[in-house]
Formats: structure tokens, C-alpha cells, sequence
């Protein structure tokens, strides 16, 4: 048993910040209920030897009571600490998975894009439960079970030293054969465990993107792999379950075979007059009393194993969010009239995606972003909105450096709609709604109709979008994702190819009556497609990480070069 985990410690801290003093008190009441299991085999031995052998119906009624009164008051402290218990386990595991799902809400980049969604489903689901199964009340029975066992073995040797001796070879026997088993099967264990997450992120993926896979034909390569690590998984727990069971039953056996040797002992020495069959009673249920902590403490090595591995990862998995933190001593912004890169570089490892970028968006204009795939758009977006810092330079919000401030002030003010926007499976009105519930109904009615929206949310009005909005076109996705950031009416907003699923008829339309809710905002829109530029009053090129010309279209046009080309190439799109 390692008390030394840190892990282990961390969570022991965990449960008795939530349990407070009334784990001490539980653990009284398991004492308490130990001492009276201990003197009830006591009880009985007189009732055997001085009622029914002395013939003393006194005795026999004294006796008979007091067990029953000891063995109720059991029952009733066993009711209370394990009621008890229960509770605190599950307000130990919501805290843990409340505290999961708050870090991954202020996740960084860096750990965004690691990050495996099975591997943390796997921990919210299975590790967590593992631990709502497994209690603080285990240390505190190992401890009392060590308490009890150093009682009974006292009285043991009290009663019966010899026949002491030969349950004591047979108690070894099980606890050496205990430890070597436990070594391979908290091997076993943490080996099935690593392949049930890679399970998990192979389903998530799949399932969560059913649609795309059978689309793409890519389902057989899919479901080669799963079967493969299924087929690892099986071998593997097979393995475990086989070490399970042979630890089981040899130990079992032990134990049968540790009672009838004491049936035998013992009965030779009732013979022989060297012992009462009160005495022999009481003695096999000190044995029993004997055994079971024997047990629970060679088998405590397993159980703390397969504690330990899940707390290592759900531990391992908290510390390694790295987290934006909501720092309250920093300067709150309430408004953003301008933010400027000044000498921005970044990169995510070893190529540089962003080089010496200066910019500034001021309120009132909009600003287009435009440049061939992969070369850094969006990552500007991503460290404006801080899931990632600049490896050099600085960003201004209204002469502010970004590292003073309170991020989520900052974010407050920003609202980015991306291509694929987040839909909840609920109605549409309610995905346009989320997040922005406090608006009132004319205004919630006139974003409706800026994204053209009204036709069908009257003909969907009792349906849900379904999951990931499956339900619902690419382009109707883009709609309610404009109407919920026009609701939100943040001082920044930023389309990343928001509109690039719809038609060039419906995006001149929504860009045109949207225009309105643009007054007094900072506007940036990032499009291939250079129509949905048309309406920017600043354009700004980039190539391969650097900002190669800015200016009003006229003035690119005029000038012959990179935009030049990038509107050659959309010519067919114009057309259009
Ligand atoms: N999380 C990440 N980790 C490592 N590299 C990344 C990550 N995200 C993006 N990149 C790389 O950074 C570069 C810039 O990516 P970015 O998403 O900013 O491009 P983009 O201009 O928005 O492209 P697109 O027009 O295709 O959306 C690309 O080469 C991309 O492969
Ligand atoms: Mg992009």
C-alpha cells in the first residue's frame, strides 16, 4: 500500500474538506461497531458453555438479549456510516467532474489541440465512477480492520494458542500469495485501462461523426482498426479476469480449508477435554472475525491499485489543462474601441505560422482578412481571443497589453462565428437564444429576419436540430450562428468563413441586413470567397504567415499583386 501517492493524498485531502468532522465521527461509530462484533462471539461462548452447559435459563436469557441488542445496535451504526459514506462519495465525484468540466472550459490551445475527446469521456464516465464506487470508508475500514485484527488475534491467543498457530501458517500462506498476485494484476489492470481510452476515442470519434464517415467511405478503414483494438482489449481483460479469478479462489480455499482444520483441531481437543464447545464456537468466529480483515487487507493492494490508476488519471488529466485563468486582480475591460497587434509572431512548434503582425482594428470598420489556406488566418483569431499567447510582441485592447487584463472581460466583449458553429440538440430558436437569454422577443424576431430565418422556424418549430445540428443544412448551421452572435451584440465580432455555406445570393443578402448591427463594432471577416469581402472598408493580405498588402479593394486591385491574384483566381465565383 503506497500512502506515499500523492494522488492518493490529494484525494483523501478531497473527501475530508467535503466530509469534515463527521468522518470522525463515523469513524467512532465503526469502531464502536467493531468492538461490539468482537465481544459478540464472547457472548455466545457463555450462552453455550455457562447457559445451555450450566443449565442456567438466567444466563441463557441474559446472554441471548445482550446479543440481540448488540447485533441491533450494529445493524443501526452500520446504516448510518454507510449511509454516510455513500453520500460523501458522490459528492466527492461531482466535485471532481465539476472541477474536470471547469477546467476544460477554460482550456488553452495547447491543450485543445492535444487532446484525445475519448480519453476525457473515458475519465468523466469510468474513472470518476470507479471512484463513486470506492470510498473514503475504505482507509477507514483497512484501519479498523488492522484495530480489529490485533483485538481477535490477542483473543485468539488467549483462547487457543496451538490452534492459533495453525490458522496463523494458512493466514500467511494467503497474504504471501496475495502479494504476488497483486503485482500482476495492477499490471494487467493499467494495461486494459490504457486500451478501454484508446476504445473510447476511436467510438467518440465515429460516432460522433457518423454522418462525415459513411460519407467519406472511410467506415471499413474505421471499423479495421476498432476491431483490431477490440480484439486487444478482450486478450487483455481476459488476461486480468484470469488473475482475478485464480487469486479468488485460491484464497478461498485457504479459507475453507483454514475452518475445517480448526473443526478438527479443535474437536480433537473437546475429546481430549482440553477445550469447551463454547470455547470451539468462539473460537471459529474469531477465526471468521480474523480472516475477513486478513483478507480486505491483502486485498486492499488491488483495490488501492485500481483507485490509484483512476485518480492518476483523472489527477494527471486536471493538471495537464493548462487553463486561461480568470484572474480577478487584473483590469477589467467593459468596452473595446480598438485592439492592436503590434510585432505579433507565433507559432504552434517549430515553423513560425504568424510573423511580425501589425495590425489595428478600430470600432466602426470593417476589417476583411484574406490569404491562402493555412496561412495563419485563424490563428489570429485564436490568439485574439487568447486560447494561445503570442511567442513575441504585444496586443493592445484600447491601448491595454492584453496580459493585464481579465480575460473573460476581454471575452465578454468578443464574439467569433466560426464555419462549423456549436448547435445544442434542442430547437432552433433556443440555439439562437443560447447564451444571450436575456434579450426581449422584438429583438430576438428582427435578428430572425436578418438571417432569413422565419420560414423555418415556423416549420421546424417543435423539432430539435439534432445532434451537432445534423438536421439542419450547412448553410442554415451559418444562419443561426449569425442570428445568436447579432444577439449577443459584443463590442468585436469576427466571422471566420461564417458564411461560406451559403449561397452568394443569401450571404449578399444577410451581409447587407446585418450591416446595421455593425455600427460602433470592430468588424473583422475571414473569407476565401472574396464577394463576402465586398462590404470591408480595409482589406488585409497575407501570405504564408505575413501581412503582404492592406487597403481598400480599389487600391489592391490598382496595385497589380497578391490580392491581384487571389481575385483572378475568384473570378468564377464572381460571375456567379
Ligand atoms: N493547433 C495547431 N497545432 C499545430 N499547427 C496548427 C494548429 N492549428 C493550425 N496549425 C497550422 O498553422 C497554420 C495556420 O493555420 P490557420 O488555421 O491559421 O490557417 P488559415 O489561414 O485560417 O487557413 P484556412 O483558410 O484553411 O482556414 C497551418 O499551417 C496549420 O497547419
Ligand atoms: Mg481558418
Amino acid at each position: 500500500m503506497k500512502w506515499k501517492n500523492t494522488q492518493i493524498k490529494r484525494y483523501v485531502r478531497l473527501v475530508i474538506k467535503s466530509g469534515g468532522w463527521k468522518i470522525l465521527l463515523m469513524f467512532i461509530f465503526m469502531i464502536l461497531t467493531s468492538a461490539l462484533n468482537v465481544i459478540q462471539p464472547k457472548i455466545l461462548s457463555y450462552l453455550i458453555d455457562k447457559g445451555i452447559g450450566g443449565k442456567s435459563i438466567n444466563i441463557l436469557f441474559i446472554m441471548t438479549g445482550s446479543y440481540i441488542l448488540c447485533n441491533i445496535i450494529v445493524r443501526i451504526l452500520n446504516i448510518r456510516t454507510n449511509n454516510y459514506f455513500e453520500t460523501l462519495k458522490l459528492v466527492t465525484a461531482t466535485k471532481l467532474k465539476k472541477t474536470l468540466m471547469e477546467k476544460l472550459a477554460r482550456a488553452q490551445g495547447t491543450y485543445i489541440s492535444g487532446q484525445g475527446t475519448g480519453e476525457i469521456l473515458y475519465i468523466l464516465d469510468n474513472d470518476i465512477y470507479q471512484l463513486e464506487s470506492f470510498g473514503i470508508e475504505f482507509f477507514l475500514e483497512l484501519i479498523m480492520n488492522v484495530i480489529t485484527a490485533v483485538v481477535v488475534f490477542v483473543i485468539l491467543l488467549r483462547l487457543n494458542i496451538e490452534m492459533l498457530f495453525l490458522v496463523g501458517i494458512i493466514q500467511i500462506l494467503m497474504i504471501i500469495f496475495q502479494k504476488f498476485m497483486s503485482v500482476k494484476i495492477t499490471t494487467a489492470i493499467r494495461n486494459v485501462r490504457d486500451v478501454i481510452g484508446e476504445l473510447s476515442n476511436l467510438q467518440e470519434q465515429f460516432v460522433s461523426n457518423l454522418k462525415t464517415v459513411i460519407l467519406s467511405d472511410v467506415a471499413d478503414f474505421f471499423l479495421r482498426i476498432f476491431n483490431a483494438e477490440q480484439q486487444n482489449y478482450c486478450e487483455k481483460s481476459k488476461k486480468t479476469n484470469k488473475f482475478i479469478l485464480y487469486q479468488r479462489e485460491i484464497i478461498g480455499f485457504l479459507q475453507s480449508f483454514s475452518l475445517v482444520a480448526s473443526y478438527l483441531v479443535g474437536g480433537i481437543m473437546i475429546i481430549n477435554a482440553r477445550l469447551t464447545l463454547g470455547e470451539l464456537i468462539a473460537f471459529i468466529q474469531y477465526v471468521n472475525m480474523l480472516i475477513a480483515p486478513c483478507v480486505l487487507i491483502a486485498n486492499s493492494n488491488i483495490e488501492i491499485k485500481q483507485i490509484e490508476v483512476a485518480l492518476n488519471r483523472i489527477y494527471g488529466e486536471l493538471d495537464r489543462i493548462d487553463t486561461i485563468e480568470d484572474d480577478k486582480k487584473k483590469e477589467r475591460i467593459d468596452k473595446i474601441d480598438k485592439i492592436s497587434f503590434e510585432n505579433v509572431s507565433f507559432r504552434y512548434s517549430e515553423k513560425d505560422v504568424l510573423k511580425n503582425i501589425n495590425i489595428e482594428f478600430e470600432k466602426n470598420s470593417i476589417t476583411a482578412i484574406v490569404g491562402e489556406s493555412g496561412c495563419g488566418k485563424s490563428t489570429i483569431l485564436n490568439i485574439l481571443y487568447g486560447l494561445w499567447k503570442p511567442k513575441s510582441g504585444n496586443i493592445y485592447f484600447n491601448f491595454w497589453p492584453y496580459e493585464k487584463l481579465n480575460i473573460k472581460s476581454v471575452r465578454n466583449n468578443i464574439t467569433i462565428v466560426c464555419q462549423e458553429p456549436f448547435l445544442f440538440n434542442s430547437s432552433i430558436i433556443d440555439n439562437i437564444k443560447m447564451g444571450n437569454e436575456g434579450n426581449d422577443q422584438e429583438k430576438i424576431d428582427q435578428v430572425i429576419k436578418c438571417v432569413g430565418l422565419e420560414m423555418l422556424i415556423e416549420e421546424k418549430e417543435e423539432e430539435n436540430v439534432g445532434e451537432k445540428g445534423n438536421n439542419l443544412s450547412g448553410g442554415q448551421k451559418q444562419r443561426v450562428a449569425i442570428a445568436r452572435a447579432l444577439l449577443r451584440d459584443s463590442d468585436v465580432i469576427v466571422f471566420d468563413e461564417a458564411t461560406s455555406n451559403l449561397d452568394n445570393l443569401s450571404q449578399k443578402e444577410i451581409m447587407n441586413n446585418i450591416s446595421s448591427y455593425f455600427k460602433d463594432k470592430i468588424v473583422i471577416i475571414i473569407a476565401h470567397r472574396l464577394s463576402t469581402i465586398k462590404s470591408a472598408d480595409r482589406i488585409i493580405v497575407m501570405h504564408k504567415g505575413e501581412i503582404v498588402e492592406s487597403g481598400t479593394e480599389d487600391y489592391l486591385l490598382s496595385k497589380n499583386g497578391f490580392y491581384k491574384k487571389l481575385d483572378n483566381t475568384d473570378e468564377g465565383e464572381k460571375i456567379c
